[in-house]
């Protein structure tokens, strides 16, 4: 499927190359989204098409460490038993589902089994949004969608601008020649956007910035290897996490409470941690809505952009296009929510022809529409639209030469090793 898409990549426009980045990163967290049916019991429950448990105790878990992610499992597990599969989550009896009409039956549901994303409690912590099902889930999903509906986005196109500008003086004193580290500035912007917008803090220097992003690497790449590999209770790997988790902690608690001793007045706007301290009561599911939401914002995006300019940097064809497509629709206006919808617009995308042949729900990289949707997806295009045309219109970006890019199928798929990219001034 990746190979796939990497072929008709060429023809993408702006649009289509962001949407493809965005496919790109969430291909692994819509196959796991995709995995509906968690039944306990240890005997097989159903006659649908899968894998017996290959030990009693852990079910299918050595196989997933031997496919190398659950993703790459997850492929096997369909080419081999077809769209609708069956494997073993420890003692769990998992039913996962691989095609778009499957997708339809199931975009009504909202809860989602806890035990999928237990590998990532300790970070998100227990009381997460992310573990939340039935009356509670939904309560806090519809508190939570407020400040992140198409309305409530407005107000932040100032802090994504703000932000993409200081990211184009910073690359605008750099020389052509210079290897620009590409997945660290990415990951740089997508937090500091989060920060500024939705928790109202700003980091005091670059090095804060690049702290958070070590720590944070530190603790998601051991949650990812765990899956594979878990590590000895009170081992060197497992102290390593906790030294890292709790500088990330402490940032987030000050973050937390530095708004709560400076709440909005009465005439600005509530941001999205306002809301989570006033939705939720203990103080356990504030810190860890808190920083579900930080991560939801800063791993996806972050990646999202950096397959974005590595795909636009290894089609030089297509970033003209985009460049050509910026000056067209904005001529030098900054983006904004009246001129985006312009930007994403691809007229062969709705030809008779291309919506006849595509299932309807074959392109959902923020999950199955419907009730659990990602709360964030309307701001995820606009800040990642707003930093491709302003670093786009100003250089065009090249790769350095002799890397080869391998893509890691976490949680969300990133580069193996960082991309290194050069850029020249338009
Ligand atoms: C390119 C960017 C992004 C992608 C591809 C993405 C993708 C996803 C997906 C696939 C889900 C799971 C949906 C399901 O279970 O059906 C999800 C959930 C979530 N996302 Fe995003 N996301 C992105 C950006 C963001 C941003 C910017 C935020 C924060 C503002 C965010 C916050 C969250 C949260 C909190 C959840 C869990 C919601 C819940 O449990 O109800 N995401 N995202």
């Amino acid at each position: 499927m990746l190979q796939q898409t990497t072929s008709s990549a060429k023809r993408l426009k702006a649009g289509k190359m962001l949407e493809y980045a965005i496919f790109a990163v969430t291909f692994v967290v819509f196959l796991i989204a995709a995995v509906i049916y968690l039944y306990p019991g240890s005997s097989k429950p159903s006659s649908i098409p899968g894998l017996d448990p290959t030990t009693e105790e852990d079910g299918n878990v050595s196989d997933i460490a031997r496919a190398g992610s659950l993703h790459e499992f997850l492929l096997d597990l369909h080419k081999q038993f077809g769209s609708i599969a069956s494997f073993w989550m420890g003692q769990k009896f998992v039913v996962s589902i691989h095609s778009p009409e499957l997708f339809k039956q199931h975009q009504n549901v909202f809860d989602r089994p806890p035990e999928l994303f237990k590998l990532f409690e300790p970070f998100i912590g227990t009381a997460s949004i992310q573990y939340a099902n039935g009356k509670d889930g939904r309560n806090r999903r519809n508190h939570y969608d407020k400040p992140l509906s198409h309305e409530s986005l407005k107000q932040y196109y100032n802090d994504f601008q703000e932000v993409a500008n200081e990211l184009e003086k910073k690359w605008s004193t750099l020389v052509k020649e210079e290897h620009i580290p590409l997945s660290q500035y990415m990951s740089a912007f997508a937090l500091k956007i989060v920060l500024r917008a939705l928790f109202g803090q700003s980091f005091k220097d670059d090095k804060e910035v690049l702290e958070f992003r070590r720590n944070y690497d530190i603790c998601w790449s051991e949650m990812e290897r765990n899956l594979t590999e878990p590590a000895e209770p009170g081992s060197q790997r497992q102290k390593v996490f906790e030294e890292a988790y709790s500088v990330i902690k402490n940032i987030m608690e000050n973050i937390i409470k530095h708004r709560k001793e400076n709440p909005p007045k009465e005439n600005e706007d509530k941001l999205l941690v306002d809301v989570i301290l006033e939705t939720v009561t203990s103080e356990s599911q504030k810190f860890d809505d808190c920083i579900t939401f930080a991560v939801g914002g800063l791993h996806t995006t972050g990646n999202a952009l950096t397959w974005c300019f590595y795909f636009l940097a290894t089609h030089p064809e297509v970033q003209d296009k985009v460049y050509k497509e910026i000056k067209k629709e904005l001529g030098n206006n900054d983006v904004d929510f009246k001129n985006i919808n312009d930007l994403r617009f691809d007229p062969d995308r709705f030809s008779p022809e291309n919506v006849k042949s595509r299932p309807a729900m074959a392109f959902q990289p923020f999950g199955f529409a419907g009730k659990r949707i990602c709360p964030g997806y309307r701001f995820a295009y606009a800040e990642a639209t707003v930093c491709l045309v302003t670093l786009l219109r100003k250089f065009k970006v090249n790769m350095v030469e002799g890397q080869v890019v391998n893509p890691v199928h976490g949680l969300v798929t990133h580069p193996e090793d960082e991309i290194w990219i050069t850029i020249e001034k338009r």
